[in-house]
C-alpha cells in the first residue's frame, strides 16, 4: 500500500481557511487531519463544531478526525454526523475503549486510538483486532510546530511487530513534528499514514510540500 499524506489543518490561515482547504484540495493530499483540542485532556483549546462543518463544507478530501478530549464518548456522535471518514479517540480520554470503537464502525466510519508518548504499545494487545488505525503521537499532543520525538522510530516497529502477530489490519498514524528528513525513517519502520502540520504550512509552496511527502518512494516490506 503507498502510504497517506494527512495535512494537518490546525495549521491553516484561519482567516483564510476556505482557501487553505481549497489548496489540499487541488494537492495530492489524501485526507485532512482535523485537531479537535478541549483544554482539559491537552492544554490547549482548539475550535468546535462550527469551524468543523466549514471545513467540511469546502473539502473534497476524506476528514480524518482526531480527538484530544476527554470522554470522547460523548461527543463522537456530534462529528460523525458533521461528516467525519475516521475518528480516533485517546486510549488515556475514556475508560469503555472496546465499546467506544465498535460503537464509532457501527455508525459506518472507521475508528482510530492514539496514544500519547508514555503509553505503551503493550496497551493495545487487546483491542488491536478492533480499530482501524493506531495514531502514535510524535510530539505531547496539544500544539503544532513541536519538535519530534525520536523514540518514536521504536514504538512504529513494536505496533508493526504487533499487527502483524494479531493478523490486524490497523494503520499506523505518526502525528507531531513530521518533516522531509523524518518521514523516510517513518516510513521504512512500518508508518502508513503521515500527518504534517506546521511543515506543509510553513512552506513557500504547501501544495508542492505535499507531493514531496507523497512521492517519498520507501522499501516498506515487514515480517515478524
Ligand atoms: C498535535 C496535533 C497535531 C499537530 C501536528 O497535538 O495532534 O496533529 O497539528 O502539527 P505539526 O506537524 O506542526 O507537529
Ligand atoms: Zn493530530
Amino acid at each position: 500500500m503507498n502510504h497517506i499524506v494527512a495535512p494537518s489543518i490546525l495549521a491553516a490561515d484561519f482567516g483564510n481557511l476556505q482557501r487553505d482547504v481549497e489548496m489540499i484540495n487541488q494537492s495530492e493530499a489524501d485526507w485532512i487531519h482535523v485537531d479537535i483540542m478541549d483544554g482539559v485532556f491537552v492544554p490547549n483549546i482548539s475550535f468546535g463544531f462550527p469551524v468543523f462543518e466549514a471545513i467540511k463544507k469546502h473539502s473534497k478530501k476524506p476528514l480524518d478526525t482526531h480527538l484530544m478530549i476527554q470522554h470522547p464518548e460523548n461527543y463522537v456522535d456530534g462529528f460523525i454526523k458533521a461528516g467525519s471518514s475516521n475518528i480516533t479517540v485517546h486510549y488515556e480520554a475514556t475508560v469503555h475503549l472496546h465499546r467506544l470503537v465498535h460503537h464509532i464502525k457501527d455508525q459506518g466510519i472507521t475508528a482510530g486510538v492514539a496514544l500519547n508518548p508514555h503509553t505503551p504499545i503493550s496497551f493495545l494487545e487487546d483491542i488491536i483486532q478492533d480499530v482501524d488505525l493506531v495514531l502514535i503521537m510524535s510530539v505531547n499532543p496539544g500544539f503544532g510546530g513541536q519538535k519530534f520525538i525520536e523514540h518514536t522510530y521504536a514504538k512504529i516497529q513494536e505496533l508493526k511487530n504487533l499487527i502483524l502477530r494479531k493478523k490486524s489490519k490497523a494503520l499506523i498514524e505518526i502525528d507531531g513534528g513530521v518533516n522531509q528528513e523524518n518521514a523516510p525513517k517513518l516510513l521504512a519502520s512500518g508508518a502508513d499514514v503521515l500527518v504534517a502540520g506546521n511543515f506543509v504550512f510553513s512552506s513557500d509552496h504547501p501544495a508542492a510540500t505535499i507531493k514531496d511527502l507523497k512521492k517519498l518512494d520507501v522499501a516498506r516490506t515487514f515480517q515478524v
